[in-house]
C-alpha cells in the first residue's frame, strides 16, 4: 500500500464479529464500522429459516452492537433505524434514543428522505451522532447540510452509495468528487463516508477522490491491502456515465431541496424487507 491511501479512514461494512476481528488484525486498526438491517439479519441466516418477534430481533440487534462495541472500544458504529416511507421523524427519533443507549457515541443512521432529514435536525440539535445515508445526489446532500447546521465534526456522516449508482450505469465514484467539492463551499461539519463499495480499486479510488472515511466490505478490504501501487495507477475504462457537478446552493430550508430519487425507494424497500424478512407475520 501507498502512502496516500492511508489518508482517509476505514470502516467495516458488516454486523459479522468475525469479520470485524479478522479485518481489525489484518490491518492493525479498523477506524469504525457500518451495520444496517441487512448485513445485520445476513449473520443471523443459519439456514434453519428461524423467525423471531420484533422485539427479539431489536435485542439481537442491540447485543450484536454491544458486541461489536467489545471489539472496537473506541471506533465509530453505525447503528440503523427501521424505516420505510411511513415512517415517521418521530418514530425514527424514539428508535433513534433507544439505539443511542446501546453504546456510548453511536451514529444512528437515518435514511436520507424528508423524516428522516428533520430527525436528523432534532437527534443533532440534542448531541447525538447521526449516519444519513441512502444518498446518491447532491441535492440530498446540500440538504444533510442545512439540516444538521452547528454540529461539530465528527457527528455527522453522509453515505453516497457508490455501487448502487455504478449497478445503473452512473459513476458513483463522480458522486463522492461532486460532493467533495459541494462542501469546499462550506464548513466541514459533514463528513463523506463512501458507501456500497465492492472492489478494493472502488475502495482506493473513493480515497483519492477525497472521502473522509470509506467503508467497505470484508472481501473488498482484504483486495485493497494487496493492491500494489502500479495496480493502483493502472487506468481502465470503466464505461459507466459521468455525473456532472451542478453546483448547489448550501443555504436554503432544507425542505426545498428535491431528495427524491429512485434508488432512494429502492434502497429503503431492500433494508426493510431484510429486516421484516426474519419478523414471525
Ligand atoms: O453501507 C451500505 C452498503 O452496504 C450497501 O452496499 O453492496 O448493498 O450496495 P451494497
Amino acid at each position: 500500500m501507498t502512502e496516500t491511501i492511508h489518508k482517509g479512514k476505514i470502516f467495516a461494512d458488516t454486523s459479522s464479529l468475525e469479520e470485524i476481528a479478522e479485518i481489525k488484525a489484518l490491518l492493525g486498526y479498523l477506524d469504525g464500522v457500518t451495520t444496517n438491517p441487512s448485513n445485520f439479519v445476513k449473520t443471523l441466516m443459519d439456514g434453519t429459516e428461524r423467525v423471531y418477534d420484533q422485539d427479539e430481533l431489536l435485542e439481537l440487534y442491540k447485543k450484536r452492537i454491544q458486541e461489536i462495541r467489545s471489539i472496537l472500544p473506541t471506533g465509530s458504529i453505525s447503528v440503523e433505524v427501521y424505516a420505510d416511507h411511513k415512517t415517521s421523524a418521530e418514530e425514527m427519533i424514539v428508535q433513534a434514543e433507544e439505539m443511542n443507549t446501546w453504546i456510548e457515541g453511536a451514529h444512528i443512521k437515518l435514511p436520507t428522505i424528508p423524516a428522516g432529514l428533520v430527525a436528523a435536525k432534532e437527534l443533532v440539535g440534542k448531541g447525538m451522532n447521526v449516519n444519513l445515508t441512502l444518498v446518491f445526489t447532491e441535492q440530498q446532500a446540500a440538504a444533510v447540510y442545512v439540516a444538521t447546521i452547528g454540529a461539530r465534526r465528527g457527528q455527522v456522516y453522509i453515505s453516497p452509495f457508490i455501487g448502487r449508482l455504478d449497478d445503473t450505469g452512473m459513476r458513483g465514484l463522480d458522486l463522492v468528487k461532486n460532493l467533495v467539492q459541494l462542501y469546499q463551499k462550506g464548513d466541514s461539519h459533514v463528513e463523506i463516508l463512501a458507501a456500497s463499495i465492492r472492489t478494493g480499486t472502488q475502495l482506493a479510488a473513493a480515497i483519492s477522490a477525497g472521502a473522509d472515511i470509506v467503508t467497505s466490505y470484508p472481501a473488498a478490504i482484504k483486495e485493497w491491502v494487496g493492491l500494489s501501487s502500479s495496480d493502483l495507477q493502472s487506468k481502465t475504462e470503466d464505461g459507466l456515465k459521468s455525473i456532472p457537478y451542478e453546483d448547489t446552493p448550501l443555504h436554503q430550508s432544507f425542505s426545498v431541496y428535491n431528495i427524491s430519487h429512485p434508488l432512494v425507494d429502492s434502497g429503503l424497500k431492500r433494508f426493510a424487507d431484510d429486516w421484516r424478512g426474519l419478523i414471525k407475520s
